[in-house]
């Protein structure tokens, strides 16, 4: 008989992009999604560790499936992804009914462990090296990096796919788990990443977001000619019927002026930055082991703005990192009053085991003293990103149709009784924009004509909005995002507030 998953998904769009892969394995030897974790045969929850909050929630849900498991002895539960590399036998001596404890480097494992579990083979652990349990050869080794070919049938949304550029990160910013999780930075070939792409597009994709810790940083020797970032954009470019590409995430200090010019001078790549600052203070970027100050970081912003000046630049930022004074948070502050990011990400500093901060800082900032500094750096953004979003009513945008409207996904999404539904999209430079339309535009790109603003969407109406409809009623309609995502996904907000 068929059996069914239930997969759950927190954090970045690495593990979105692992659950889409891990889901399109399972199916291939026979699986279906599950509508519920209560009919499902085995339930996986794909993990992060960024932050405490985020394990939290995994070690509650996994107290909640207790009871299903109880009742079903033969259901299988996986925990992986991040937290599985990062707790590894803990999880286990915390829930002792999880059957899998997979880490990101070892995933192209589950059909077969899971397979074992069901063939009473009993638990099973795999992860990879700690980073400093060998050479680095050999844990490079241990993190294979998992990248199977994608079935366009088993695909999630048909028009828009992540692409990973490299798995890992070398940076080992003192606050942060990454480095530690996802194992040392190895790219993939340019070879590979096009014709993911190209096979991605044959199969109706227009927008593809290239995806790396620090997706600026991607370096790949071709016969001795290093290759870069700016080089693999414009091999992608020229891929016939994408129509866009975005990147994420920036290291700020890896913002080279060739790669400005690519997002300048190729079509293709959508003006939209996301650079992280994470602070405005020299004295914390230090203790931080960013590896710039914000000197560097404003020059850096300069020559994007110089370039780029439509574009829009993000930045994430955390407060409340070890000895973070009223000044220093002061600093943040000045910085994005400053320096007209679209968004940030705002996050309350977490000590990671591991991190060098953790080792060897102290986690002095009291919570109650980090939650005002997040809401007052979420108020000053809140201004700046109102402001920004201003000049674009009465501007007509590009608009790639995702989906529902978070609103209408609360109301169930049903269409109103024109067969139209509050339908959200984004521009190229990544604005959320809602719109009134039928169903049957997700999955296009349309031109809409923006009539409101508030801070973190443009609200529009679709230009020429009716013969537009009319035209679409006869095309073909795709299947609706509600539909394509059976997948619980997070859900990405631009407070961060959302964020796991
Ligand atoms: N390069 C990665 C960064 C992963 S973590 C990327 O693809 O975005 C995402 C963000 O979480 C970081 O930019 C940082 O702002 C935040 N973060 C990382 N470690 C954190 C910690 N220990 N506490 C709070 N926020 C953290
Ligand atoms: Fe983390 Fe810094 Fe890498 S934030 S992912 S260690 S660039």
């Amino acid at each position: 008989m068929t059996k069914r998953l239930w997969i759950e998904t927190v954090g970045c769009q690495m593990n979105v992009l692992d659950s889409e892969l891990v889901v399109a394995a399972l199916r291939r030897q026979g699986w279906e999604l599950a509508t519920a974790s209560s009919e499902a045969d085995a339930v996986f929850y794909n993990t992060c560790s960024v932050r405490q909050h985020a394990e939290d929630k995994i070690y509650s849900a996994l107290g909640r499936i207790r009871q299903e498991k109880l009742r079903r002895p033969e259901l299988v539960i996986g925990v992986i992804g991040c937290m599985a590399q990062k707790d590894q036998l803990l999880v286990r001596s915390r829930a002792p009914w999880v059957d899998l404890v997979v880490g990101p480097g070892q995933l192209h494992q589950i059909p077969t462990l899971v397979a074992d579990v069901l063939a009473g083979g009993g638990p099973r652990l795999e992860v990879s090296l700690d980073r400093k349990a060998g050479s680095r050869d050999a844990v490079t080794l241990s993190f294979e990096s998992y990248d199977p070919d994608r079935d366009p049938t088993m695909r999630p949304t048909p028009f828009q796919a992540l692409v990973r550029t490299q798995t890992g990160c070398d940076k080992f910013c003192a606050f942060c788990v990454v480095p530690h999780v996802r194992g040392p930075e190895q790219a993939r070939s340019v070879a590979s990443i096009v014709a993911e792409t190209q096979k991605l597009v044959a199969e109706g994709c227009l927008e593809i977001t290239l995806i790396g810790q620090t997706v600026n940083s991607y370096r790949w020797n071709e016969g001795g000619k290093m290759l870069r970032l700016s080089d693999l954009l414009e091999q992608l470019n020229s891929v016939d019927g994408l129509e866009r590409i975005k990147f994420v995430t920036n290291y700020p200090r890896d913002m080279t002026d060739d790669l400005i010019a690519a997002v300048r001078d190729l079509p293709k790549v959508c003006p939209y930055l996301h650079v992280p600052a994470q602070h405005g203070c020299d004295a914390v970027l230090s203790r931080m082991k960013r590896g710039y100050t914000i000197g560097e970081y404003m020059e850096m912003l300069h020559r994007v703005r110089e370039s780029l000046p439509h574009a829009a630049v993000t930045s994430d930022f955390i407060v409340g990192f070890c000895g973070e004074t009223d000044a220093e948070f002061t600093r943040s502050l000045d910085l994005v009053r400053s320096a007209n990011f679209k968004n940030s990400y705002i996050f309350k500093y977490s000590p990671r085991p591991g991190t060098k901060a953790f080792e060897r800082q102290i986690d002095d900032v009291p919570e109650a003293v980090k939650r005002g500094r997040n809401q007052m750096l979420l108020d000053a953004q809140t201004v700046v990103s109102l402001a920004g979003n201003q000049p674009f009513i009465g501007t007509r945008q590009q608009v790639l149709v995702e989906g529902l409207s978070a609103r209408e996904e609360k109301n169930g999404g049903l269409p109103s009784v024109d067969g139209q539904a509050q339908l959200m999209g984004r521009t190229p430079c990544d604005r959320i924009v809602v719109f009134h339309a039928p169903l049957r535009l997700i999955g296009r790109l349309v031109d809409v004509d923006i009539t409101a603003t508030a801070a973190w969407s443009l609200v529009g109406v679709v230009a020429d909005g009716l013969a537009e409809a009319k035209l679409l009623d006869e095309l073909p309609s795709p299947a609706s995002a509600s539909a394509l995502y059976a997948i619980a996904l997070p859900t990405r907000t631009p407070t961060g507030a959302a964020r796991a």
